[in-house]
């Protein structure tokens, strides 16, 4: 690496204190030397990842992530190293050294800069558009019959296509826009040679992410035509799972309220932000995911579901609950009356009215549980028993026993069952749940761990190979006597073919079953019953190749397993060898994703 290089990556090092960064992302509690937070990396409810601020690292103790500033940006980011770099970079306010901008780079950046530029443009043409122009005045009008006031529809950039099926694109070719650019950011379409604007006669949503920079647009008829609403495809600056309508003007209110209310449409939010609800985002035309819950985590413990109260809102919330639960949010849902959305519910009964809602509003657990029961017949014994497998996992997803508990008791007052049963069967699953998700907990010491079936396969075959061609042994002896096998009988078989090493297949055989005991000799004939024997030397090659890849792989897992649990040994003993152990972790896990990238 050159001087100038280190100097940069030094700056930003310097620059970027893994505290604040890390804040950025998440929000962190000081509780003695290190600050605390639920790990981003996996899903869980107690904090377990802590910063440690003097020595710059971070540590996960339930899923062993660690590292410094470039790791945790790295990682969250799903980012390279060097693009790790330049992200703090970008934060710190350093500039790149020219040399080390990629042409990739370069490209990626003007690409991205001008679909935030072209949007922008758009945006505020649109926005023209409503204000100056005939037709746009039935659109401000179809606005304010919504409730959405001149302030709310500056607040929210709202504005206006025309209808015309060029005049997006006429005008912005004129502001010098390519057409290229156009289409890359879903604002034409083109087909067969020809073109034309993709909003034309409706009234412009502009969905801009958390800084503020639009991103995407939507656009509802004023009628009603289908399809009511049109939104920007997925571009290289806009992925819906990953959006949130209305974060950018709502991201202050949730932090002050330290709590958010999702909504299922945009206008939703819009109008709840209208009636002075500003805590409100909307999920855009998709399912609330995962991503929706990470990013809504780094902002708040606490989320409110505030969809619509058809069947398809309700079904849709149920299934929101527990994907913001595993994301360790505290959930309510709140029951909009009458069939209506939040938009009809509060232009109807105002803020004060929506606000009681809230405050009224079921626990997300609860929710589920009565949404279950409303569509079962619990006046069967049938019925019940559906009712409760059905729940079953809703009480899993909690984040204690004594909450679960306290759901139990509740679920059997509503089915009037014994609050015993109900118990039992949860205690039954769960315990089935764990012994399928943790097979290795009781088996620690990786020496007396049961082989892989991949491991097993791929060290027989390999011994397989050196029976039949022992001529190949010779390529492999180095790698070999690193990492060795795992099994011990495949071990001590390597070793005695090794020193029948030109030998041929009869010979090799013969001698392995005259020397060994009965272990050596049952795992040679269970080898020797293996696959068939691969011709041509080309191919054996390759199929060794593979075996000893595998076992790399594995070879690789114990070493990071072993140096694992030293750094957990340290870390809880508050012993400085801790961060070495990490350093060999991170190396080893460097290594780890090589072999399984190759
Ligand atoms: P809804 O049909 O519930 O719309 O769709 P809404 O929010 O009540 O809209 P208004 O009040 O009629 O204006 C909810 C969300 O689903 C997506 C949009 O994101 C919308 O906000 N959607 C709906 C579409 O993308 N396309 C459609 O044709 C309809
Ligand atoms: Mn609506």
């Amino acid at each position: 690496m050159d001087q100038q290089y280190e100097d940069f990556k030094k700056q930003v090092k310097d620059s970027s204190d893994i505290v604040d960064v890390i804040a950025g992302y998440l929000s962190l509690q000081k509780k003695g030397r290190y600050y605390w937070a639920c790990c981003p990396f996996h899903g869980e409810k107690t904090p377990s990842f802590c910063v440690d601020k003097e020595r710059q690292f971070f540590y996960c103790y339930g899923c062993h992530t660690g590292g410094d500033v470039f790791s945790f940006v790295q990682k969250i980011e799903n980012s390279t190293f060097p693009e790790a770099v330049k992200t703090l970079a970008g934060r710190a306010n350093i500039p790149i050294p020219e040399t080390h901008r990629t042409a990739a780079d370069v490209r990626r950046e003007e690409k991205r800069k001008d679909m935030y530029r072209v949007n922008d443009l758009a945006c505020r043409y649109f926005s023209a558009c409503l204000h100056k122009t005939k037709p746009g005045v039935a659109a401000l009008e179809y606005f304010h019959n919504r409730g959405i006031t001149d302030a709310i529809i500056e607040r929210f950039s709202l504005g206006f296509a025309l209808p015309s099926y060029d005049a997006l694109q006429y005008n912005l070719i004129k502001k010098g826009c390519t057409k290229d650019q156009l289409a890359a950011a879903g604002l034409i379409w083109e087909k067969n040679g020809r073109c034309g604007d993709m909003f034309v006669n409706r009234v412009m949503i502009p969905i801009k992410d958390p800084r503020g920079k639009v991103i995407a647009f939507g656009g509802r008829v004023m009628d009603d035509r289908e399809p009511k609403y049109l939104n920007t495809g997925e571009t290289d600056v806009f992925q819906k799972r990953e959006t949130l309508f209305g974060l950018d003007v709502a991201l202050k209110p949730i932090r002050e309220a330290k709590e958010a209310i999702i909504v299922e449409g945009y206008m939703d939010a819009i109008s709840l932000h209208a009636a002075g609800v500003n805590r409100a985002v909307a999920s855009l035309g998709t399912a609330f995911s995962e991503q929706h819950a990470k990013l809504l985590h780094r902002i708040t413990e606490h989320i409110v579901f505030a969809y619509d109260s058809d069947d398809a809102g309700r079904r849709n919330a149920v299934r929101a609950v527990s994907i913001a639960k595993k994301a360790g949010l505290s959930v309510k849902v709140l029951n909009v009356p009458e069939g209506k959305d939040p938009d009809a519910f509060v232009r109807k009964f105002g803020r004060d009215a929506f606000e009681n809602l809230v405050k009224n509003a079921w626990d997300g657990t609860e929710f589920q549980i009565r949404y279950t029961i409303s569509q079962n017949n619990i006046s069967e014994l049938a019925g019940k028993v559906q009712c409760v497998s059905n729940i079953i996992p809703y009480l899993q997803e909690c984040k204690t026993e004594i909450e679960a508990a306290g759901y139990i008791k509740f679920l059997a007052q509503q089915l009037v069952i014994d609050e015993g049963l109900i118990m039992g069967e949860y205690r039954k699953k769960t315990a089935m749940r764990l012994a399928h998700k943790n097979p290795a907990v009781q088996t620690p010491v990786h020496t007396a761990k049961p082989v892989s079936s991949v491991l097993e396969q791929a060290e027989s075959k390999l011994l397989l190979l050196f029976f039949r061609d022992s001529g190949m042994i010779d390529l492999y002896k180095e790698i070999l006597q690193q990492i060795g096998f795992a099994s011990p009988v495949r071990q001590s078989i390597y070793e005695k073919v090794c020193e029948l090493e030109n030998e041929d297949f009869s010979t090799i055989k013969e001698s392995l079953f005259a020397a060994g005991d009965a272990e050596l000799n049952a795992e040679t004939a269970r080898i020797l019953a293996g696959e068939d024997f691969a011709a041509d030397t080309e191919s054996r090659k390759r199929i060794a190749d593979d075996c000893i890849r595998k076992m790399q792989q594995n070879f690789l897992q114990r070493a990071y397993e072993d140096h694992r649990r030293l750094a957990e040994t340290y870390a809880s003993m508050n012993d400085p060898r801790f961060e070495d152990e990490l350093k060999i972790c991170n190396e080893l896990r460097g290594k780890i994703t090589n072999l399984y990238g190759s």
